[in-house]
């Protein structure tokens, strides 16, 4: 499967600009990559003006709401986005399932975003590890209540990035999670998929990995780490940081 690298841009930079100048950066800096998809996921309000300048580097949104167009104050729909051009949405990252989404909303979500025409990037993890694994049953849980009701054929245009919470960037007392970890979690998943729907579907859903991924640690978890690809917050705010991950992407064998 082709691997990508994205980019969580979270609530940065200021200014649109900025934002701009960061994306020319990391395309003139990845203006040779072939075989690894790219994608920047920017506040909605830059993805506009950021379309106008994207060329190989597809566009993310951050969050899209479930609805159709219509009274929803403050939402922004999945059609909107699609309008734009943008072509990822994350969906279910725990930065706002720590502001109250829940499994049954993230899945509206993911639904609606399929039915818009963007791929979804569905985050799960769990937030700490026990002794008793747990963390399985969670993790289970948020695959299972996020896609559910989903049809076989659409299951193959989700992403899911696994993303546990002791390991993000912005998480107090964090700690490095290892290539281990992700391969470990990765194989869980698939299995999950595998169950829900079939062996088949599992294997063509790309799974990707996130929490401090940086410059240093990218290739062993994409090299060891099961994945597909990584979900980079903290060093994508950094255009050489994020390039440079994508180039040891680029550089594996596959
Ligand atoms: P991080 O963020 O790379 O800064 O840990 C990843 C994410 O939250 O998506």
């Amino acid at each position: 499967m082709k691997k990508i690298v994205i980019g969580n841009w979270k609530m940065h930079p200021l200014t649109s600009k900025e934002a701009e100048k960061w994306l020319q950066n990391i395309s003139k800096d990845t203006a040779k990559i072939k075989k690894t998809d790219i994608a920047i996921c920017a506040p909605h309000i830059y993805l506009s003006n950021l379309k106008k300048i994207s060329r190989r580097v597809s566009l993310g949104a951050q969050d899209a709401f479930w609805g159709e167009v219509g009274a929803s104050t403050g939402e922004v729909s999945g059609e909107m986005l699609y309008g734009l051009g943008v072509k990822y949405v994350i969906l279910g990252h725990s930065e706002r399932r720590a502001l109250g989404e829940d499994n049954s909303l993230i899945n509206k979500k993911v639904k609606g975003a399929l039915s818009a025409g963007l791929t979804p990037i569905l985050c799960v993890g769990e937030s700490e590890r026990d002794e008793s694994h747990r963390y399985f049953d969670i993790v289970k849980a948020q695959v299972r209540e996020c896609l559910a009701g989903i049809s076989r054929d659409s299951l193959s245009k989700v992403t899911i990035a696994y993303e546990p919470v002791w390991a993000l960037s912005t998480t107090r007392d964090r700690r490095d999670a290892t290539p281990n970890d992700s391969r470990e979690m990765a194989v869980f998943i698939k299995k999950v998929l595998s169950d829900m729907s079939t062996p088949q579907i599992a294997s063509g859903v790309r799974i990707i990995y996130g929490g401090s991924v940086n410059e240093r640690d990218a290739e062993g978890f994409l090299r060891e780490g099961g994945v597909d690809g990584a979900l980079v917050g903290k060093a994508s705010l950094d255009p050489k940081k994020f390039s440079q991950i994508v180039k040891i992407c680029e550089a594996l064998k596959n």
